[in-house]
């Protein structure tokens, strides 16, 4: 009775302002624009005249503030007027702009974003619930080719485009085992594993690392030694931003010849596709690892009959090596798909670079590589892992998913493993999805801006899909690709810790038997849990 009493006398408003401000500045009596500004203060406080922060600040009342936010935002889910914008961008130029904006936002209670190339799927690089600072690193994109010892650094704003393009221009036989999309950063992609078309050769982009600069929640900038093995482990596939913001990676580049050879071929129903998925499946993961076929699937209309939809299976694939060595393998080990020498074209690396990705024009420059705009659509992304082929039954359950009505924009991709994956300790890096994988499964689903209110019905049709997999897929836990991100898996608690079973609904998809040693090496290098967000590593000091 007492107790109640006492709770309904409490001014309604100061409850308000208490939930608003629990941050440890609130405690200091300051208003949110105090706050803001005081952290301003800091920021131009740690410099003189080198390497001013201030052209490098954008505040929300700075004309170009929506163009900076909105230049590197990749899904347009979040980007509506009710998503929570950032209090600054800072678009970092020099190492000591990161390191100002890590040690002010901690003494002021600030969360930062970390964004390079902000591909994220659920744009946790530019979104956050509470109060919070965007370091982007679009200005820290210096690439340097080191031909001679088959190395690069490449600086974390870099795109995989302009990475692949500065490689190019150096050399005709190096090439660098990452994805297919050219606008992805090397920040995120490598630091979540990173995989395309030469990853049954070589393996991951997080593979290849062999040095990486990274700023420390102490604001210390740290290299492969000083940060020690455990760190150095975890940022190649346990995502970085868990950990410190990466300024630059070191990374081997990989031999390929000079001429490589691609072909795509279309199958519908009608053309025995069901019969050549289910065939593909046991093939492209046992097949030579020279060469790589990746399968999309897509509901198309038919051309036997008007107005019938149909599913069109695209094997879209690089030999490395010739036309000719590539029909005799094809021959013995995948004889039913009907490869003939007229849908084989051979080419460059680079070449092969422009020509996967399907919205370079066939006639577009090199230099279209370099472009870091790319239109940014709303969608939503899921993944999983396959140990076991999938029954053509099953698959014939898929095709009925394809033509509900969210699936205008449906495709779902399937990235063969096997090859050098299998060789690579699941334990290597944090990137666990190794040996007795087949396949891996992308699911992506788009819509347009005008159906934007009906965003929860598409998002509702990709959760039946995946309830759909799920007895066909991998187990114990049912594994995601965390490049893929997923807040559907779960996500942490908006205060600053998190329990270990809460993380591990995303944490084991993700990692494996891996989490445990993210979860150990985040509480020794960021025990305050400073670098959080909807799915980071917790720290468990308080545990
Ligand atoms: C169109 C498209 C195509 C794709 N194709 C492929 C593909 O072929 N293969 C593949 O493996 N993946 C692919 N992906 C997924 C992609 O690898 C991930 O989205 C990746 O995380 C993107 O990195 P980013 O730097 O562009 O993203 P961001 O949104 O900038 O970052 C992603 C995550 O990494 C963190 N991060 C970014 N930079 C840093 C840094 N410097 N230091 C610390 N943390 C950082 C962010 O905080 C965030 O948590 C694709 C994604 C899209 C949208
Ligand atoms: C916006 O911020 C940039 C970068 O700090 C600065 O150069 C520019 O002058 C600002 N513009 C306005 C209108 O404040
Ligand atoms: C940030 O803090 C670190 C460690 O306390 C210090 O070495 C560094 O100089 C600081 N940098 C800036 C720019 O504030
Ligand atoms: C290759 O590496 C060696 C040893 O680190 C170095 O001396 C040499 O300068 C490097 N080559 C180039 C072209 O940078
Ligand atoms: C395969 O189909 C896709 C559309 O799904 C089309 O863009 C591509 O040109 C086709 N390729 C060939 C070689 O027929
Ligand atoms: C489908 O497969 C059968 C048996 O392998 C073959 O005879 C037939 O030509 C194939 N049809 C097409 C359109 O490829
Ligand atoms: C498929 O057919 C429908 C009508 O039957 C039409 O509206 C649509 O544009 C067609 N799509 C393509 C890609 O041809
Ligand atoms: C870069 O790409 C965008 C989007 O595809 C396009 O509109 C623009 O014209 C391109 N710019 C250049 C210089 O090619």
């Amino acid at each position: 009775m007492q107790k109640h009493k006492m709770k309904s006398n409490l001014p309604i408003p100061l409850l308000f302002l208490s939930l608003l401000f629990s941050f440890s500045w609130a405690a200091l009596g300051l208003t949110h624009q105090q706050q803001h500004h005081s952290f301003l203060q800091c920021l131009n406080r740690h410099f003189g005249n080198a390497n001013s922060i201030s052209t490098v600040i954008y505040t929300q009342t700075n004309s170009s503030f929506s163009s900076v936010l909105e230049f590197s935002l990749r899904n347009a889910r979040f980007s509506t007027p009710n998503t929570l914008k950032p209090l600054v961008i800072v678009t970092a130029s020099h190492v000591s702009h990161i390191q100002a904006t890590i040690n002010c936002s901690r003494t002021h209670g600030l969360q930062i974003r970390i964004r390079s190339g902000g591909h994220d799927y659920e744009g946790l690089s530019y979104v956050s619930q509470v109060p919070f600072v965007i370091i982007d690193l679009i200005n820290l994109r210096s690439i340097d080719v080191d031909a001679e010892n088959k190395t690069a650094w490449i600086q974390a704003g870099a795109t995989i485009g302009e990475l692949y393009y500065r490689i190019a221009e150096k050399s005709s036989t190096l090439a660098f085992p990452a994805g297919v999309c050219p606008t992805v950063g090397v920040g995120g992609h490598f630091s979540g594993g990173g995989y395309g078309m030469l990853m049954r050769k070589y393996g991951l982009a997080a593979d290849q690392i062999i040095d990486a600069q990274l700023v420390d929640v102490n604001g210390k900038l740290l290299d492969k030694n000083s940060m020690g093995e455990d760190m150095f482990w975890a940022i190649r596939g346990g995502g970085a931003a868990s950990f410190g913001v990466v300024v630059a990676w070191k990374v081997k580049l990989v031999p390929v010849p000079s001429t490589l050879t691609v072909f795509t071929v279309n199958r519908t129903l009608e053309e025995n596709g069901t019969m050549l998925v289910h065939k593909w499946q046991s093939i492209a993961p046992k097949i030579h690892e020279d060469l790589y076929i990746r399968l999309f699937l897509r509901a198309v209309n038919s051309s036997q009959q008007e107005g019938k939809r149909t599913i069109q299976a695209s094997f879209v694939s690089l030999y490395l090596g010739r036309a000719d060595e590539l029909i005799d393998l094809m021959q013995e080990s995948f004889p039913e798909l009907g490869l003939v020498k007229e849908d084989c074209i051979e080419m460059s690396w680079i070449q092969s670079i422009m020509y996967f990705p399907s919205d370079i024009p066939e006639d577009a420059p090199l230099e279209i590589l370099l472009n870091r705009t790319g239109s940014a659509g709303i969608f939503k992304g899921k993944s999983d892992y396959v140990t076991q082929t999938i029954p053509e039954t099953a698959l014939e359950g898929l095709w009925q998913r394809f033509y509900e009505d969210e699936t205008e924009s449906l495709e779902i991709l399937f990235s063969p493993y096997g090859g050098n994956m299998d060789d690579i300790p699941e334990t290597e890096t944090p990137y666990s999805h190794r040996a007795g994988n087949l396949f891996n499964i992308h699911y992506v689903v788009g819509w347009s801006e005008e159906d934007a209110s009906e965003s929860q019905r598409y998002i509702n049709f990709m959760r039946r899909l995946y309830r759909y997999m799920e007895p066909y897929v991998s187990k114990s836990p049912r594994r995601a690709y965390m490049n893929y991100r997923d807040l559907d898996l779960g996500t942490n608690n908006i205060g600053p810790y998190t329990s270990y079973k809460q993380a591990s609904k995303w944490g084991l998809p993700y990692f494996d038997k891996n989490f445990n040693r993210l979860i150990h090496v985040k509480t020794l290098v960021d025990p305050t849990n400073f670098f959080r967000y909807q799915q980071s590593i917790p720290s468990l000091s308080r545990g």
